[in-house]
């Protein structure tokens, strides 16, 4: 173990980043009471400026200590190559700022805005000349990183489904003539399709899937349960899931050429899982129905869903559902909950951090938690650029699972620092 993260030292800076935070939050309480206090005095509501700690030196120092303490607990809770991620993605901010900036978005919002209302997606997009889907996903990716502020999230959703429903329409269609997966096959691409098989098997790692099994039990499925995971890759969920389940089988589907890459060089643990006959791989286009010895498995599809659009998301849950599955398990991100990050009234403001710490405070919320969510927007913005699609919010889960015959059973927020929930649907 290198030095710097053996258990003594690993406290000790716990210790000292805490308690940093403790001192400097104190000192800049102190100095905010005594600013109150002076603005009172003085009857001066003026001297209360919008960067309160900026203009005193000790107060921005304690600040600064403050910030720099916090960022280091970041890299604490987000792991550094998801930090890295936020980096390399961050031209995708650039590219948003630069669309909102040729479509005067700010100038528009401050026109529309009447006294409290914020302005109205649709009449924003009217105004900008934006579709209205594409520029609230470029909305949202920016008011995360405090662009703009969010009076109520994703209200609208309206125009954008039908480019979507189109892949020869969407840029990635444009740019290749073909949609992704197709392109993917040609036999040029060959190479480029194995890194993309590798990199979705790294990224499920990275992206904290790991833990998984600890925060949703699949160890608790009904012994001998079949999981088919349909679009699943060259099997990275079936290794990671089923070396700690040992009742539970997995068939994992993919398109013709991913199942025989699967099968030509399989890691070591997925040929052992082969050899005991818990993990098969075959090829089935999930957009067709599944074959009858499959009628009611249990079903996953893993991150699947966020580059498909409406209508073939719609087709892959309704062709599951046509074999009456016993439950069915995606593995996808959830944006949000969305909380509104500033309030127009101190009993707002007061509102808003009860109910962000309330939310925390409660894992069994059914719309799970708020986490960091920087590189959920950076990715929503990239599937929007790419493919026309988007990151749902729970009440687009939800109206996606009924439009295709499911219930919503729950929400299992994953650790992944970016957003991603096991979200369980049953047939009605
Ligand atoms: C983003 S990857 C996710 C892979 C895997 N589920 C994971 O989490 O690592 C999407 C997968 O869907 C597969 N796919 C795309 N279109 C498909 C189709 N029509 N039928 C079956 N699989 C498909 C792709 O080949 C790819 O492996």
């Amino acid at each position: 173990m290198p030095p710097a993260h053996a258990p003594d030292v690993v406290t000790a800076r716990l210790e000292q980043l805490l308690s940093s935070i403790e001192t400097s939050a104190a000192q800049l309480k102190q100095h905010l009471a005594r600013r109150t206090h002076n603005a009172a005095k003085n009857e001066d509501s003026s001297s209360f400026p919008s960067y309160p700690f900026y203009d005193d030196p000790d107060a921005c120092s304690s600040a600064f200590l403050m910030k720099m303490a916090c960022e280091r607990l970041i890299t604490l809770v987000t792991p550094p190559h998801l930090t890295v991620m936020e980096q390399c993605t961050s031209f995708f901010t650039t590219a948003a700022m630069r669309i909102c900036l040729e479509h005067n978005v700010a100038q528009h919002i401050y026109d529309l805005s009447e006294g409290d209302r914020g302005a109205p997606l649709q009449e924003l997009s009217q105004a900008a000349m934006l579709d209205q889907e594409l520029m609230t996903e470029v909305c949202n990716g920016s008011s995360k990183i405090g662009a703009y502020a969010e009076e109520k999230f994703n209200t609208s959703k309206q125009a954008g489904e039908d480019v979507a429903a189109s892949p020869g329409l969407t840029p990635f269609g444009m740019y290749s003539g073909l949609p992704i997966y197709q392109w993917f096959h040609r036999p040029e691409n060959q190479p480029r399709a194995q890194n993309f098989n590798q990199a979705m098997r790294g990224l499920a790692r990275a992206m904290g899937f790991a833990s998984i099994l600890s925060d949703y039990p699949f160890n608790k499925l009904p012994p001998n349960t079949t999981l088919v995971d349909a679009g699943g890759g060259i099997g990275a969920m079936a290794e990671m899931i089923l070396p700690v389940c040992p009742t539970l089988k997995m068939v994992v589907q993919d398109l013709e050429p991913v199942i025989e890459a699967a099968k030509s060089s399989p890691s070591d643990v997925i040929q052992g899982l082969m050899a005991e006959g818990r993990v098969s791989f075959e090829a089935h286009d999930f957009l067709k129905n599944q074959k009858e010895d499959l009628r009611g498995s249990a079903f996953l599809v893993c991150h699947v869903l966020l580059n498909q659009s409406d209508a073939d998301s719609l087709q892959i849950l309704k062709c599951i559902r046509n074999s009456d599955p016993s439950r069915l398990l995606i593995i996808d991100r959830l944006y949000g909950p969305f909380f509104p990050n500033e309030a127009t009234s101190a009993e707002g403001e007061k509102e808003i951090y009860d109910t962000i710490r309330e939310s925390y405070a409660n894992t069994q919320d059914p719309k799970g938690r708020p986490g960091s969510q920087v590189l959920g927007g950076v990715f929503d913005m990239i599937m929007a650029s790419m493919f026309v699609t988007k990151t749902r919010t729970l009440e687009q889960w939800v109206d996606l699972l009924t439009k295709a015959g499911y219930s919503l059973v729950g929400i299992t927020p994953l650790r992944a620092s970016f957003g991603h929930a096991v979200i369980e649907a049953k047939m009605v």
